[in-house]
């Protein structure tokens, strides 16, 4: 088994951030998105992993290289019009070859892992399973209708919702795939949909089965989404403190603290994650938040945030709360008059002053 991961989408929604990060290279507790993705592959003994990448190319090879650092092998695909999902498979033929294989979107995070789906796809022999959720927001998603165990339609975002159960961005293919989706012509908005291609399997006789999941599942597209996905993942955080920390300050719950970061004064809430060679001083740094590494707080308190590498913030009197800020990001106060609001921000950026 092989599997494939669809990262060429420019992430219009996570603008500014995208702009200079590409989206599935953002950290959720300081790891790149898609590493996720690769670690639940990877978990179920799938090492042979295709990254379908547009733009974003040279970032994308510059952090995830060859692969084996996380244990498994990556080839770069190209996609060179962001055309939908059904032709990043289009594009991934050569790499697929006769192999049945996982999908993952890149920007899809699920406690789940994906070990009984893949243990069902292969003894029930089937043609597909896709991976489904209850959701309240049936138009925003592809829509399934299932009898039992099978799945017998499908709707991509649909006015008019048949049922509530969403596919998720996670699917399991046989190779009968490649003969539908190179007969597929583009949808309304343009894109070959992936639920027209697995409505070809069910139409031309195909076993599609679905796999529901139980626990949380996060698609981390706007900024909202990120800081959730952010939270719950630090939900099950293990203390490793590897830094160091002085006797006056106060480290309470599940924290991660990197090598060569110094915690000075100050009161750290987990779950907490700070990267490595950070410098924390007088500052209260509250739960589900993540600090880059190379970062500088001092006399200022961070909650429920995602503050990525070489930032620095400091002497900020008011609490900095369900924020986002990018790599080098700098937040002062000035002393001197007047005491007024100095702003670089760039486009699609938003600050909200208390
Ligand atoms: C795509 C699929 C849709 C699926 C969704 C999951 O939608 O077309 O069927 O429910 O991913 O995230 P898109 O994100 O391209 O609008």
């Amino acid at each position: 088994m092989k599997a494939l991961i669809p990262c060429a989408g420019r992430g219009k929604r996570l603008r500014p951030l995208t702009f200079t990060n590409s989206k599935p290279l953002i950290p959720i507790a300081n790891k790149p998105l898609v590493q996720y993705a690769i670690d639940a592959i990877k978990k179920v003994g799938v090492t042979d992993i295709g990254i379908v990448v547009g733009d974003n190319t040279r970032d994308m090879e510059e952090v995830l290289k060859d692969g084996s650092q996380f244990g498994v092998k990556l080839t770069y695909i190209p996609q060179e019009q962001p055309l939908g999902i059904a032709h990043t498979i289009m594009v991934s033929k050569e790499f697929l070859g006769g192999d049945p294989f996982i999908m993952y979107l890149g920007d899809n995070l699920l406690q789940d892992g994906l070990q009984s789906a893949v243990e069902r796809f292969q003894k029930n022999q089937l043609h597909a399973l896709l991976f489904l959720r209850h959701t309240d927001k049936p138009q925003l998603y592809g829509i399934a209708v299932v009898e039992d165990d099978r799945v017998v339609r499908l709707v991509e975002k649909p006015k008019v919702p048949p049922s509530n159960l969403a596919c998720i961005g996670i699917y399991i293919f046989s190779p009968v795939i490649h003969e539908i989706v190179h007969k597929m012509k583009p949808s309304a908005r343009g894109e070959y949909e992936i639920t027209d291609a697995i409505q070809g399997i069910i139409d031309t006789g195909g076993r599609v089965e679905h796999h529901t999941l139980q626990g949380w599942w996060i698609d981390a597209g706007n900024p909202e989404d990120m800081i959730e996905a952010n939270r719950l993942v630090l939900q099950n955080l293990e203390t490793n403190i590897e830094g160091y920390t002085d006797e006056k300050s106060d480290i309470r719950g599940s924290v991660r603290i990197g090598r060569g970061t110094r915690v000075e004064s100050s009161t750290i809430r987990g779950p907490v994650i700070i990267g490595e060679n950070c410098t924390i001083r007088d500052a209260f740094v509250g739960s589900f938040t993540s600090i880059g590494s190379n970062s500088e707080l001092i006399s200022c308190e961070v909650e429920y945030s995602v503050i990525m590498q070489d930032c620095e913030i400091s002497h900020i009197e008011k609490r900095i709360d369900n924020s986002i800020l990018g790599r080098n990001v700098t937040i002062t106060s000035s002393s001197r008059r007047p005491r007024s609001h100095k702003l670089l921000l760039s486009d699609d950026s938003e600050a909200e002053l208390g």
